[in-house]
């Protein structure tokens, strides 16, 4: 198994746009935050020293490894930080049961770290030859192997679609099914390659297959839907929400929650009068999605993509 990653993209994962994140948290000091996705506590570090004196941080992640690593990164603030190997689809429910309800800001910096990327035994990259799995929670039961091997071939082409956004989804489905058993990233990544004919694109041929794959095995949409509403309960009045998206689904739900948050009634605009009672408990602090510097790119490649919104609670 050999890993091809470039050094600066696995041993470190520099939190992206963590300037932003501090400034649209508005991190006063004694303010109680949660990391929602702590990974190798990038921004739980960044928070904890702008809460001092005082600040509590209560930090999430599903990979129980990622919090080994962030445990030893936030030392120095062990008094201050509670971590917990949870799914953040549970939010609510972790904060109550810590006792961490109302806080000041919530954060979620979507996707996967840059350990996880290089791990050579987690198969969330084409580039590292690893067993296909993709789960971000050992926990969790279904692997990226059990899809790609026992999927239909129509289901798999519309997840390949859906979460994907492949236009290629049919052929590459087709492709995966006849070379079936597929046991390794390597494997699959040239599976889908050939399907594409080595078509020459902005992106690896893989890209947008591992995407779709990683989730739907994560269910990381539905994850993200249902944290951002208990995001917003756990909140007290002026507290801020921050999401850090990498793609453009995940974006577009980030998007669509905080418009209709922001909104005092959500019936369809043909509805002669309001009949939902919907209240506005948001207020957006982002116009738009802000992007990260050209600095960063530079210096963060994997910073590219990144979208960062926030609203603050009413
Ligand atoms: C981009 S990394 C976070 C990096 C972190 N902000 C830092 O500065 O080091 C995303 C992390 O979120 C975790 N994650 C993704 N989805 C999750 C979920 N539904 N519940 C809990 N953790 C999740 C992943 O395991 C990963 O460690």
């Amino acid at each position: 198994m050999v890993a091809i990653l470039p050094p600066s993209e696995t041993q470190t994962h520099a939190p992206v746009m963590a300037d932003e994140v501090l400034r649209y948290l508005s991190v006063q000091p004694g303010g109680r935050y949660v990391d929602c996705t702590v990974g190798g506590g990038g921004h739980s570090l960044a928070i904890l020293e702008n809460a001092a004196p005082g600040g509590l941080l209560l930090g999430i992640d599903a990979d129980a490894g990622a919090l080994q690593i962030a445990r030893a990164r936030l030392q120095q603030f062990a008094d201050s930080t509670l971590l917990t190997s949870a799914n953040f689809r549970d939010l609510a429910a972790i904060c109550r049961k810590a006792d961490f309800v109302p806080v000041h800001g919530v954060l979620f910096d979507l996707g996967m770290s840059s350990f996880q990327l290089a791990d050579q035994e987690r198969g969330f990259s084409f580039q590292v030859d690893a067993p296909l799995d993709m789960r971000f929670s050992e926990s969790q039961t279904v692997t990226a192997h059990d899809i790609v091997n026992n999927y239909g071939e129509r289901e798999l082409a519309d997840l390949i679609w859906r979460f994907g956004e492949e236009p290629s989804s049919r052929r590459i489905a087709r492709a995966i099914a006849g070379a079936r058993p597929v046991a390794t990233t390597t494997e699959l990544a040239a599976v889908v390659s050939r399907a594409t004919g080595g078509a020459r694109r902005r992106i690896h041929p893989a890209t947008r297959t591992f995407q779709a794959l990683r989730i739907a095995v994560n269910d990381e949409l539905g994850a993200l839907a249902s944290a951002l509403q208990q995001a917003v309960d756990v909140m007290g009045h002026g507290g801020r929400l921050v999401v850090i998206a990498f793609h453009s689904l995940e974006d577009r739900i980030v998007k669509q929650f905080m418009h209709r948050e922001s909104r005092d009634c959500i019936c369809p605009p043909e509805a002669p009068a309001c009949r939902c009672g919907h209240r506005a408990r948001l207020r957006p602090v982002t116009k738009g999605a802000v992007r990260p510097s050209d600095k960063e790119i530079a210096a963060n490649r994997r910073s590219r993509s990144a979208r960062l919104r926030a609203a603050e609670r009413l």
